[in-house]
């Protein structure tokens, strides 16, 4: 992709010029990762000239569970956000997708402890000109990790943090340099997780199964838009539940769902490059009719 820089973001209550959009490196936000945030993509209708935002009240809502998990102190409410986020769009007058993110996070502590609690606070919301990914597709060929998801125990999955992203960075960078297009993760239980940046759902015997939120993954709201899209106008059952393994290797079909990813295909899932064990196409089916 090839994108050019956006003119303008927003800091703290303010639209700026991009290159303005700066935190202190020695915030707790940006040398401990003490952020939440939210991605959001909102699309460019050409009939009506017009974008339009993604649940972004559902993203907010999912904010606020976040901050209160970190107990953050709310700075902004979500008219606020809400009219923030709809001047970043303005201000860059974008006329295509665009994927819109809010960073909430902590400032200095007292004495600049970067672990002391503070109700010093950040925000900032930028939005950067995103097409929808080729795998879209072509799909994607799947790899397990050999890192484990973090956990509800020690690094909650269900807030989304920056922090959170080490490890799927770890994740991603590990099956990508063995050839691999995303990773899968095993939770510390064994069973499925979820992708790097996406959830994951199969189809098995006509039904669509995803990992819940207990299983170490972020509650997606793609995934619940495909739920409702489901069980609404494809009454097709889905269910959320433990899944092995091995009933991936086995499913009809395997997909990731997630702002970013939106729908893609899982092509093969091995666990070596030239492994034909696990590996199998599919072309048609529950994917491309949702
Ligand atoms: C780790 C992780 N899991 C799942 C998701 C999917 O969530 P959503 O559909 O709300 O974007 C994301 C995307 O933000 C994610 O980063």
């Amino acid at each position: 992709m090839n994108c050019t820089k956006p003119e303008f973001a927003w800091l703290n209550g303010q639209i700026l010029p991009w290159d303005e959009c700066l935190i202190h490196a020695r915030s707790q936000a940006a040398f401990w990762g003490a952020n939440v945030f939210e991605g959001i993509r909102a699309y460019w209708n050409e009939k009506h000239q017009q974008l339009y935002i993604y649940r972004l009240a559902d993203h907010l809502k999912r904010l606020r569970e976040s901050m209160k998990c970190i107990d953050m102190p709310a700075t902004f409410d979500d008219s606020v956000i809400t009219k923030a986020c709809l001047s970043v769009l303005k201000k860059n007058a974008f006329r295509e997708d665009v994927h819109l993110v809010i960073v909430a996070g902590f400032g200095f502590g007292e004495n600049y402890d970067s672990l002391g609690y503070t109700t010093d606070t950040l925000m900032h919301i930028t939005a950067l000109p995103m097409p929808r990914s080729p795998r879209y597709d072509s799909g994607a060929q799947a790899a397990i990790t050999t890192w484990r998801r973090i956990s509800d125990e020690s690094m909650p999955p269900r807030i989304k943090t920056g922090a959170n992203y080490h490890n799927s960075r770890l994740a991603q960078h590990e099956v990508v340099r063995n050839g691999f297009d995303t990773a899968i993760f095993l939770n510390q239980r064994g069973t499925i997780s979820e992708a790097p940046g996406s959830c994951v759902a199969m189809v098995s015997r006509g039904q669509i199964i995803s990992p819940p939120g207990s299983s170490g993954v972020l509650e997606g709201i793609t995934l619940d838009s495909i739920k409702k899209i489901t069980q609404r106008k494809l009454s097709i059952e889905f269910i959320q539940r433990e899944i092995d393994r091995t009933e991936m290797y086995l499913a009809d079909e395997v997909f990731l769902c997630g702002t970013l990813a939106e729908i893609q295909p899982i092509i093969s899932l091995r666990s070596k490059k030239n492994s034909q064990r696990y590996s199998w196409t599919y072309y048609t089916g529950y994917t491309e009719a949702i």
